[in-house]
């Protein structure tokens, strides 16, 4: 058996991002939902988010943060040979969202696959696109989180339909002498499975809000830990924190028991809402445009959400 050249590591080449153009604040939904702004940035953080109009698909948000990232990678549709994208909300049971996304980037026939971690679902993505790399199975990967929230929730549920958003978000992965992706720490809670659920096609997202933050604000911080630990970072180097963007005070809790004082942390939950599997990769792109971290800073990305899942590790900027 030969194995193929295999690279020492691999490390985010680009990021790129991309949100509808439509922005719904607090006061627009207190108009037809029972709620208020007040409650809305108190409780969950959230000022505006982004929604896409009917005639925007969850592929069309992919290609254009995919495309984004990989013009600001340097390298060209015919260096990818492995397409990425993590969501849970794609309209069509197949294809997949990556073949198509693929096929409009001009990326000619890489695998294609998605993957449904639902708000860990960018993290899972990367710690694979990260492994074909050093393994020798892609030589490049564009990896997409992509979500159409609006499509699966029920807005006249104010339980939900004051949290969700869209957008998208992606990185190019390549080869690199010297590791920029960390090892992931990645894991699940399957007895709480019903916490956050779409049950089938006819049904919208519920989730029980206050099971979900329990677990949140209690059980991640050691992951986020384990992460850095694994990567061989103590937490005080950190430039930056990534977590999915699902509560602002969720987050806050989370960074204050990391204890990484350095760290910015991404509050873009503020203006993008929680868009589930693209909320990491939107808020470190957004994170690098504002010139907020530098390249060769050390981030800890950390997904969790429905299944429920986690996976985090700690990345290089690029
Ligand atoms: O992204 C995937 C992972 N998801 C998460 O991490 C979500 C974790 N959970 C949360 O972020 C929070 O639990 C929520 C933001 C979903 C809810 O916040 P909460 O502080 O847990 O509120 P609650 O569900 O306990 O509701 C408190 C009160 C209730 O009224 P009563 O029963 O006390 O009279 C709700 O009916 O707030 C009410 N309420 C609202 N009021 C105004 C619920 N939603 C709203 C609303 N506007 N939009």
């Amino acid at each position: 058996m030969r194995i193929p050249d295999v690279s020492p590591g691999a490390k985010v080449l680009a990021l790129g991002h991309y949100q509808p153009a439509n922005i719904v604040t607090n006061d627009d939904l207190a108009r037809t939902i029972d709620t208020d702004d007040e409650w809305i940035q108190t409780r969950v953080g959230i000022k505006e988010r982004r929604v896409a109009g009917v005639e925007e698909s969850l592929e069309d948000m992919a290609v254009q943060a995919g495309g984004k990232a990989l013009a600001a990678s340097g390298l060209s549709a015919a260096d990818i040979d492995l397409v990425i994208v993590a969501t849970c909300t794609l309209e069509t049971q197949i294809p997949n969202a990556a073949a198509v996304v693929a096929h409009r980037l001009g990326i000619e026939s890489p695998g294609a696959f998605d993957v449904n971690a639902a708000c860990s679902g960018f993290c899972y993505a990367l710690a694979t696109a990260s492994a074909a790399v050093r393994g020798g199975a892609a030589r490049n990967v564009l990896v997409i989180g992509a979500e159409k929230l609006s499509q699966w929730i029920d807005w006249t549920d104010r339980s939900t339909a004051v949290i969700f958003a869209d957008g998208a978000g992606a990185a190019v992965v390549g080869p690199s002498d010297i590791p920029g992706i960390g090892p992931v720490v990645w894991g699940s809670s399957g007895d709480k499975s019903e916490a956050i659920a779409i049950k089938d096609r006819d049904h919208f997202l519920r989730q029980e809000g206050q099971t979900v933050f329990r677990w949140a604000t209690t059980a991640l911080h050691p992951v986020a830990k384990e992460a850095c630990e694994r990567a061989g970072v103590d937490p005080s180097e950190l430039a930056a924190f990534v977590p999915h963007q699902a509560n602002l005070r969720i987050i806050e809790a989370i960074a204050r028991k990391l204890g990484a004082d350095k760290a910015v942390v991404a509050k873009d939950i503020v203006l993008a809402g929680n868009t589930s599997a693209a909320s990491i990769p939107l808020a470190l792109s957004r994170m690098v445009e504002r010139g907020e971290v530098r390249s060769g800073d050390l981030a800890l990305l950390l997904g969790f959400g429905a299944g429920l899942t986690y996976a985090g590790q700690v990345i290089e900027i690029p």
